[in-house]
C-alpha cells in the first residue's frame, strides 16, 4: 500500500472530504539556494516538517515562469518553472517526495488572466486590431473622431483617454489600458481586472478553453493531485462588456461589479474541468477561489463542478460570535440546497493574519489559536496558511520594502502576511529561512523578534501553537477514522449567553468558542480538546475553544 493510500479513510469518504491542506507560499517558505527567495529545493528539504503536522497535502501558489509583477499571479508560461524557483526536474523531485510522505500536491492555476509577457498576448499586440490573436483577450477599440468622416484619430487627444467602459481594477485604477498608446492607427484598449501586466483572457473564444485543457492535462499527467483556481468566478464577463451599475469600487472591484463576476457561463468551464479531472485515477481535485456570498458560491461545488470552494464569507471574519453564527448558518443553508460542504480557511496570502485581525498581541494570539482549533473541528475540509500554525502576526513591512502591486495601485498591502518563515530562533540572517551557507537578505524583511515564533522553538515546547495544531490534526484524523466525523455532517450554529459560540456538527459532537470577555459555562459534554487549559470548574475562559462529545 502506498503512503497516499494509507491516508485514505474508508472507501466511501473521498480523501478531499476530510482533508486538511497546508498552503505554501513558496517565496516565503524555505530558500534552498540562499538568494533570499524561497524555492522548490527549499520546500522539498522542508517537506518532512509539513508531513509532521499531520496534514493531507499542500497547495503551492504559483512558481511558473512570470515577470513577478504580482508575485507569480502574472504567468507567462503555464507549463514551466520560473528559474527563480528552480527547474522542472526539481519540481518532479518535490512531487515524488511529497507523495512518498503521504502528502498530495495541489498547484495554482490562473485562468482569468496571464502576464502581458505571455507569448499569446505578445502575439496579440503584434497582430493588431481585429486579428484572431487579439480575440484571445478583451481588446476593444476606443472611440474614433468622426469629425473627418471616421478618419484615424487626427487631433483627438481627448478621445485617447476614453476607455470602453467604467470598470475598475481590483488593484486600483481603471481596468483598461491602451494596447499601443503611441499608435494613431491602433485604437484598441485591453482589459485587466488586476494590474495592466495581467491581461484578461476572453473565455468567450473557445480557443481559450482548449488552451487551458492542455494546461490541466500537463500537470495532471505529471501526477499533480489537484488545482486551486484563481478568481474562479470571474472568467466570463457580461456579454457586450456593459458599464457596471456601480462605479466599480477600487479595492473590491470584482464584488462590486456584477458584470465581471459570477456569470452563468462560467459553470460550463468547471463542468468540463471536472470531467477532465475524473479521467484520472485517482480523480484530481478542483478547489475554487470563489469570493461570493455562500448561496452563490455553493453553486460552484454542485456535484458535477468543483469538489471544493473556499468559504469566503468565513475567511475574513473578525472576533464576532454573531457574525460567525450568521455566516455558519448561511453556509449550512447553502450546503443543504446544493450538497456543498464548506471549505474552511481563516488565512491565506492575501489577507491580514488572524492574530492581528482578532486584536493583536497576546489576546490576538490566543484568539487565533482558538479560531484555528474551531476551524479544524468544523464539518468539511480545511486549509491552513503557512505560519498560521505558528501563530504568526501580520508584519508592518517598512514602506521602502513593500512590493505588492496592490499597495502601489490601491493602497492596500498584502506583504505583511507574506514575510519569510522563521525556522530557527537565533539572530542569524533570515532565521533559518535560507538553507544555503551564503545568504542574501530575505525578499521581505523579517521584523525584530521574529525568531521568537520559530518552528524549532515551538517544536520543543508542548504548550506552543504548533504543538496544539499538531494535536488537533491528530485527533481530527482519529475522529474521522472512528466515524465520529463524517462527510455528511452539517453545522448548526448559535450564540449562547456570555457570547459562547456553539457549532453542533452532529448529534454527538460540538465545537464551542468562548468569544466574550467573562468565563462561560460549557454545555454538557465530554471535552476532547481545548485550545487553552480548562479552568478546574469546567468553565471556559475567554478566547478558548473546545471540541466536545455530547454525554
Ligand atoms: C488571487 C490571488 O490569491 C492573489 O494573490 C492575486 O493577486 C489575485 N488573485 C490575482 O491573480
Amino acid at each position: 500500500m502506498s503512503a497516499l493510500e494509507e491516508t485514505t479513510l474508508t472507501p466511501d469518504v473521498k480523501w478531499w472530504q476530510s482533508a486538511v491542506i497546508y498552503e505554501v507560499y513558496p517565496r516565503s517558505f524555505a530558500d534552498g539556494d540562499g538568494d533570499g527567495v524561497g524555492d522548490l529545493a527549499g520546500l522539498t528539504a522542508r517537506l518532512p516538517y509539513i508531513a509532521s503536522l499531520g496534514v493531507d497535502g499542500i497547495w503551492m501558489t504559483p512558481f511558473q515562469p512570470s515577470p513577478q509583477v504580482d508575485q507569480g499571479y502574472d504567468v507567462s508560461d503555464y507549463c514551466g518553472v520560473d528559474p527563480l524557483f528552480g527547474t522542472m526536474e526539481q519540481f518532479d523531485t518535490l512531487l515524488a517526495e511529497a507523495h512518498a510522505l503521504g502528502l498530495r500536491v495541489l498547484l495554482d492555476v490562473v485562468p482569468n488572466h496571464c502576464s502581458s509577457a505571455h507569448p499569446l498576448f505578445q502575439a496579440a499586440l503584434a497582430a493588431g486590431p481585429g486579428s484572431p490573436e487579439r480575440d484571445m483577450f478583451h481588446f476593444v477599440p476606443g472611440p474614433v473622431d468622426m469629425s473627418d468622416g471616421g478618419g484615424l484619430g487626427t487631433g483627438v487627444a481627448d478621445l485617447d483617454d476614453v476607455p470602453p467602459n467604467n470598470w475598475q481594477s481590483v488593484f486600483g485604477g481603471r481596468a483598461w489600458s491602451r494596447a499601443n498608446p503611441d499608435s494613431a492607427r491602433d485604437r484598441d484598449w485591453y482589459l485587466h481586472l488586476f494590474s495592466p501586466e495581467q491581461p484578461d483572457w476572453n473565455w468567450r473564444n473557445p480557443a481559450v478553453g482548449d488552451y487551458f485543457d492542455g494546461v490541466l492535462r500537463f500537470w495532471f499527467d505529471k501526477g499533480v493531485d489537484g488545482l486551486r483556481i484563481d478568481v474562479a468566478h470571474a472568467l466570463f464577463k457580461a456579454d457586450g462588456l456593459p458599464d457596471s451599475p456601480s462605479a466599480g469600487g477600487v479595492v473590491d472591484g470584482l464584488r462590486s461589479n456584477p458584470q465581471v463576476s459570477d456569470q452563468e457561463e462560467v459553470h460550463e468551464v468547471y463542468r468540463r474541468w471536472r470531467t477532465l479531472a475524473e479521467k484520472y485515477e485517482p480523480h484530481r481535485l478542483l478547489v475554487g477561489e470563489v469570493n461570493l456570498e455562500p448561496a452563490r458560491a455553493a453553486r460552484y461545488t454542485r456535484a458535477d463542478e468543483m469538489q471544493q470552494a473556499f468559504a469566503f464569507a468565513f475567511v475574513k471574519l473578525g472576533w464576532d460570535p454573531a457574525a460567525w453564527a450568521a455566516v455558519g448558518n448561511e453556509l449550512e443553508a447553502a450546503r443543504q440546497l446544493h450538497g456543498a460542504t464548506p471549505t474552511w480557511a481563516l488565512e491565506n496570502h492575501d489577507i491580514v493574519r488572524s492574530v492581528t485581525r482578532f486584536g493583536g498581541g497576546d489576546v490576538g494570539a490566543l484568539r487565533a489559536r482558538a479560531a484555528l482549533v474551531a476551524l479544524l473541528g468544523l464539518p468539511g475540509p480545511a486549509y491552513i496558511y503557512q505560519g498560521q500554525e505558528l501563530g504568526l502576526p501580520e508584519v508592518e513591512v517598512p514602506l521602502e520594502s513593500r512590493v505588492d502591486p496592490m499597495w502601489a495601485r490601491g493602497g492596500v498591502c498584502r506583504d505583511g502576511a507574506r514575510v519569510p518563515l522563521p525556522w530557527t530562533g537565533d539572530d542569524a540572517l533570515s532565521h533559518g529561512f535560507s538553507l544555503a551557507e551564503s545568504v542574501a537578505e530575505p525578499w521581505l524583511p523579517q521584523p525584530a523578534g521574529w525568531g521568537a515564533h520559530a518552528i524549532e522553538l515551538q517544536q520543543q515546547n508542548p504548550e506552543s501553537s504548533l504543538a496544539l495544531v499538531t494535536k488537533a490534526l491528530e485527533l481530527r484524523r482519529l475522529l474521522w477514522k472512528n466515524e465520529v466525523f463524517g462527510p455528511n455532517d452539517g453545522g448548526t450554529w448559535r450564540v449562547e449567553p456570555g457570547n459562547l459560540l456553539v457549532c453542533e456538527r452532529s448529534a454527538d459532537f460540538f465545537v464551542a468558542v468562548a468569544m466574550g470577555t467573562e468565563p462561560v459555562r460549557l454545555p454538557a459534554g465530554t471535552v476532547l480538546l481545548s485550545a487553552a487549559p480548562l479552568a478546574a470548574d469546567g468553565w471556559l475562559q475567554p478566547n478558548n475553544t473546545v471540541w466536545a462529545l455530547r454525554d
